[in-house]
């Protein structure tokens, strides 16, 4: 079937083709079928669904979608098109997320479980928050944040909070009012947050004094101190930090609070006991968050998110594709200060009136039988996480699903390809081999699902995403703009040749930047206001097979996936140049069998500096200036680094040592001796070791505007 094996070009041809446009060789998977019991409860099983959302009737198929939430008013636009590719949806309508997400689910599901928080430490039962007490909760939190803050209708507010209930309550209680609110992931470092803050020109910054991370209290208040220092450096005052206690009774931070600036959430909420704040009416397309993302430059992207598109977008999408019924009891491992939380944790699940749990800690502690042992506990039956993450529990547990009672209907994947071996472990073991899995391709910036098997109706294929979603319509190019159809057997740049309603309107403060990175690439016309001249550019390179299945590669940018998390290596570069002794940094990543991939760093030194205890700076400053995550598996100094005659420093040679594998042509380097000796510091002084790479890593560094 489809291209296996297709065998279109003959070795040495490639050196004429971009890197996107090699010829991939699959071996093509078996598919799985989905399970009868599945499909026979399943919120979509109409195959004419294809054709309802064909492109003869577009844009109009997505009312579908809106029409699953409450509007206060109806809209009479369903796609404005008129300052393209700015889109917008639904226009003239309006609506209230949280009203959507809480207040309309109140008469038949009042005392339902809308949140179950599971504290990482064991000892602590977890905890059900009712949709009842939901609204109270954030009702209150609104009163606060109107009243106590000022907030209002457009202002921005930074939120930097673990994975607990008040971070969906805070969220929610922004949207009530029509605040924009931007969730800086916990992980990120204070200094991060502060740069996020200034971005975004937020005026408050709401955190949590502490949390559980791998059996150990972490200090968070601390970064609030970090963000504000930062914030005011660049020019913004935060007015207020709003800090949340992670326990009732007792601190969980060591850390002073600031006379006049910080302030108990707590506390402050006994003045606004039983106040109820009236859901602002917003428009269609007004902001509901920015969620900040790496990209090829140091300056991370505030992707600015609609109300309306969005939503419902994220509605639909968790209805057919989650199969997210009211009773279901849904659990998304992802944290919610990524955009899978957003989607999937906190605004489908609860547009729905579904059940969605929260788990603060890691998934392995303190044993890999943890997320089983919550799913038996909970009676989960949907469940969604990352490849990282099951590479993991593979690796450390590989039986413990065994040992307990679960039963999951369906699971979803998110974040990076993950290997067939991996995806049939999930399938096999955590699914007992009869649980729908479905593989989903999507960004930060496409509010929700591009690619995903329907679960009832499409076959499962490990290793690949599914199909587009219904009103997707994907187009692969090569670098010169010719299409790869489906089948065509090599790889190229996906993109989606049509808007939808969860597609990010802009980024927040650079319109410009948002044309030029995913639109300017294969746009004909700057003038038009035809969409069919606006194809979005993913910024991912993909095999289509002839069955319409997408294979994803990997990024084409300057962008490491780390645990399927997206970080710039311009950034990574940024934060090493820090360190006063560096004078150059290149980020290269290197494949990890656990995460994915992970970064290594290259640096050069200043003349004169002697090399001890570099490294170890170095790797300080990234944590600090980004977090943990983004920690270098290695810092390497180098007594150069190979550049191109024009100065440009060659990060693909580097990837290629680092990765083991061939480096290819460098004769055409200003300094190519200084290769070898770069290998021989890496791999030893050996013959050159040649390893098969991936996409991505053979493509990497290579320019893609
Ligand atoms: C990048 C987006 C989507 C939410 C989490 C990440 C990669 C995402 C898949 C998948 C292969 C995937 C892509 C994409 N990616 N899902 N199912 N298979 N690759 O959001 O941080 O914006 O990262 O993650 O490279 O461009 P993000």
């Amino acid at each position: 079937m489809a291209d296996a094996g297709t065998q279109n070009q003959k070795e040495g041809d490639e050196s004429r083709l971009s890197e996107a446009e090699i010829a991939v060789h699959w071996k093509e998977e078996e598919v799985y079928y989905p399970n009868p019991r599945f499909v026979g409860q399943a919120n979509l099983t109409d195959p004419n669904v294809s054709d309802r959302f064909s492109e003869k009737n577009f844009p109009e198929c997505f009312r579908e979608y809106a029409d699953l939430l409450s509007w206060d008013k109806y809209w009479t636009t369903t796609l404005d098109t008129s300052k393209a590719p700015f889109w917008k949806w639904f226009v003239g309508g309006k609506l209230n997320a949280s009203f959507n997400c809480v207040d309309r689910h109140l008469e038949k599901y009042r005392n339902k479980a809308a949140l179950i928080f599971v504290s990482e430490n064991e000892e602590d039962p977890p905890e059900a928050v009712t949709y009842q007490e939901l609204y109270i909760r954030v009702n209150e939190m609104a009163a606060l944040l109107r009243d106590f803050c000022g907030l209002k209708t457009g202002d921005r507010v930074t939120i930097h909070m673990p994975m607990v209930t008040e971070l969906p309550v805070t969220m929610l209680a922004c949207a009530r009012l029509g605040v924009i609110h931007s969730v800086v992931f916990g992980g990120f470092s204070g200094e991060a947050c502060g740069a996020r803050i200034v971005d975004s020109g937020s005026r408050v910054l709401i955190t949590m004094d502490g949390y559980y991370r791998s059996g150990k209290l972490l200090d968070h208040k601390v970064n609030a101190d970090i963000a504000c220092r930062k914030a005011s450096e660049e020019g913004t005052k935060i007015e207020k930090v709003l800090i949340w206690k992670r326990f009732r009774d007792k601190s969980a931070s060591p850390t002073p609070m600031v006379e006049g600036r910080d302030f108990i959430v707590n506390d402050l909420l006994k003045k606004f006991r039983g106040h109820l704040v009236p859901p602002v009416s917003m428009a269609a397309e007004a902001p509901l968050f920015l969620m900040y993302t790496s990209g090829s430059t140091g300056k991370p992207k505030g992707c600015q998110h609609s109300t309306g598109g969005y939503l419902a977008y994220v509605t639909g999408t968790s209805k057919y594709i989650q199969d997210i019924h009211p009773t279901d009891v849904y659990w998304c491992m992802a944290d919610i200060g990524w955009i899978t939380g957003h989607s999937y944790i906190v605004y489908g699940p609860l547009a729905l009136a579904a059940t969605s749990v929260i788990y603060e800690g890691v998934p392995t502690f303190p044993d890999p039988g943890r997320p089983w042992r919550i799913a038996e506990q909970l009676g989960v039956n949907i469940f969604h996480t990352s490849p990282t993450a099951i590479r993991s529990l593979r690796k450390v547990g590989p039986e413990e699903p065994k040992k307990y009672h679960y039963r999951f209907k369906c699971m979803t994947t998110v974040g990076e390809p993950i290997e067939p071996e991996a995806w049939r472990w999930y399938y096999e073991v955590v699914g007992r081999g009869e649980t729908v899995v479905t593989d989903t391709w999507w960004q930060t910036e496409t509010g929700g699902f591009l690619c995903s098997t329907k679960p009832a109706l499409d076959p499962m294929k490990p290793g690949s995403t599914g199909p587009p979603m219904p009103g997707i319509y994907p187009v692969v190019y090569d670098e010169t703009g010719k299409e790869l159809p489906p089948g065509a057997g090599r790889a190229g740049n996906v993109c989606i040749r049509n808007p939808w309603p969860g597609i990010f309107q802009t980024i927040w403060g650079d319109p410009d930047r948002f044309v030029r990175t995913y639109y300017a690439k294969y746009n004909k016309d700057k003038t038009s206001t035809d969409w069919h001249d606006w194809p979005y550019f993913a910024g991912d390179g993909a095999l289509w097979a002839k069955d319409r299945y997408m294979r994803i590669l990997g990024r084409v940018d300057d962008v490491i996936n780390v645990a399927g998390h997206r970080l710039g290596t311009k950034e990574i570069e940024s934060a090493c140049l820090t360190v006063p002794e560096v004078a150059e940094a290149a980020v290269v990543p290197i494949v990890d069998a656990e995460r994915g991939r992970v970064p290594e760093v290259y640096i050069a030194l200043k003349p004169g500096v002697k090399p001890e205890g570099i490294p170890e700076k170095v790797t300080l400053a990234v944590e600090t200036v980004i977090g943990k995550i983004a920690r270098p598996r290695a810092v390497r100094i180098v007594p150069d680094m190979p550049k191109t005659r024009s100065g440009k420093i060659m990060r693909r040679v580097l990837a290629s040592i680092s990765n083991r594998m061939d480096y290819g042509d460098i004769t055409t380097l200003a300094n190519p001796e200084v290769v070898e000796q770069i290998r021989v510091q890496v791999q030893g002084a050996g013959p050159v070791e040649k390893k098969a790479a991936p996409e991505d890593i053979k493509r990497f560094g290579q320019d893609s505007g």
